[in-house]
Formats: structure tokens, sequence, C-alpha cells
């Protein structure tokens, strides 16, 4: 199993942890509501993303029968994902006390965010399509494609 899949998923699990405890702080002690897009986000951007990232890069290679298109970036990925959402949630918790100047180091980590996101999308989308031979292949007119192509249906 790749690495960034084992970390995906934990940090999801982390993620999880961090937010399902300041929404109980915030159901305790509603001055903290201040705090809601800092929750949210450690929910669906934490745990509800990061465990389909991780659940996703490995699954879908298997699913379609090819290799993960860049190993290398899903590593990146990881990074970006986690440094990202840290420096989100920086920023939303700095917002109610210092106003504008929360805004780089929100701006920063939701720039990392989405640029794992990117990652992530361009990555399973070349997943899915394969390995550029086995396109080239598929492509081609029936009558010059070799016999028993894998996915060839
Ligand atoms: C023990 C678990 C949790 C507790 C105690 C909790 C508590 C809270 C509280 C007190 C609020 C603020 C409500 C308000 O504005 O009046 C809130 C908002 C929110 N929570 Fe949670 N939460 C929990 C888990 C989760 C999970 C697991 C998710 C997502 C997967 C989630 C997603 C949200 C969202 C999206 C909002 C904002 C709703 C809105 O914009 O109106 N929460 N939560
Ligand atoms: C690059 C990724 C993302 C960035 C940079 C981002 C940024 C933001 C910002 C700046 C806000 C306004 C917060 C405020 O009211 O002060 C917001 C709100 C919200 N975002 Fe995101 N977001 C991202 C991804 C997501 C994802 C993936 C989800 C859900 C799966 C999500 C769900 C929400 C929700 C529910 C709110 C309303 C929060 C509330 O009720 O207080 N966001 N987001």
């Amino acid at each position: 199993m790749d690495w960034f899949v084992r970390r995906f998923i934990k940090s999801a699990l982390a993620w999880l942890g961090l937010g399902v405890t300041l929404g109980v702080a915030m159901a305790a002690h509603p001055l903290w509501i201040i705090y809601r897009p800092a929750h949210v986000h450690m929910n669906l951007l934490g745990f509800v993303t990061m465990m389909i990232f991780g659940v996703g890069y490995h699954v879908v290679p298997r699913f379609f029968g090819h290799p993960l298109y860049s190993k290398r970036l899903g590593g990146a990925h990881w990074w970006l994902s986690n440094v990202g959402l840290a420096l989100m949630v920086v920023g939303f918790f700095m917002a109610p006390h210092v106003g504008e100047r929360s805004v780089p180091v929100l701006a920063t980590g939701g720039v990392f965010s989405a640029l794992g996101a990117f990652a992530f999308i361009f990555n399973i989308w070349r997943t899915i399509d394969g390995p550029t031979t086995f396109r080239r292949i598929a492509e081609a007119p029936a009558s010059r494609r070799p016999p028993l192509m894998p996915n060839d249906s």
C-alpha cells in the first residue's frame, strides 16, 4: 500500500477527532460558534475529503486495472492537503480576532488545499484513462488491435 494512502486515512481520522472535539466545545460554549468555519473544514475538508482521497488512491487503480498515474503527485498531494488545511484552520481561528490580517494565512492555506484537490483530479483522471500505450491500442481500429487486451470491453 502506498504511504500516502495510509497517511490520508490516518490524517482523516485525526481531523475527525479534532473537528468533533471543536463541535462539542462549540455546543457546550456557544460563544465559540465564531469558530464554526474551522469546525466545518476540519470535518468536511479534513475528514470527509481526505478519507475519499485515501480510499480513492487505493481503489480507483484496482477498479480500472491501471497503475496510479503518479505516486509522486499523490505524495505531494498529501502534504498540500494537510499543510493547506492546517493553515486554513489557523486562519479561521484568527479571523474573528485579527480581521483582515488573517487573510494571508487563510488564502495561502486555501490555495494549497485547492492545488491538492486539482492534483487529485488530474492524477485520478489520468489513472482512469490508463497508460498511453493502452490508450493507443484501445483507440486503434479493432482489426489492428491485439486480441485479449486488458480492459478492452
Ligand atoms: C460530535 C460531533 C459534532 C458536534 C457536537 C457538532 C457541533 C456543531 C455545532 C455546535 C455547530 C454550530 C451550529 C450553529 O451555527 O448554530 C455545527 C455546525 C456545523 N457542523 Fe458540526 N458538529 C459535530 C460533527 C460534525 C461533522 C462530523 C460534520 C461533517 C462531516 C459537521 C458539519 C457541520 C457543518 C457543515 C456545520 C455548519 C452548518 C451551517 O453552516 O449552518 N459537524 N456543528
Ligand atoms: C480549497 C478548499 C476550500 C476553501 C479554500 C474553502 C474556503 C471557505 C471559506 C473562506 C468559507 C467562508 C467562511 C466564513 O464564513 O468565514 C467557506 C465556507 C464553507 N465551506 Fe469551504 N472551502 C474549501 C472547501 C470546502 C469543501 C470541500 C467543503 C465541503 C465538502 C466546504 C464546505 C463549506 C461550508 C459548509 C461552508 C459554510 C461554513 C459555515 O456555515 O460557517 N468547503 N469555505
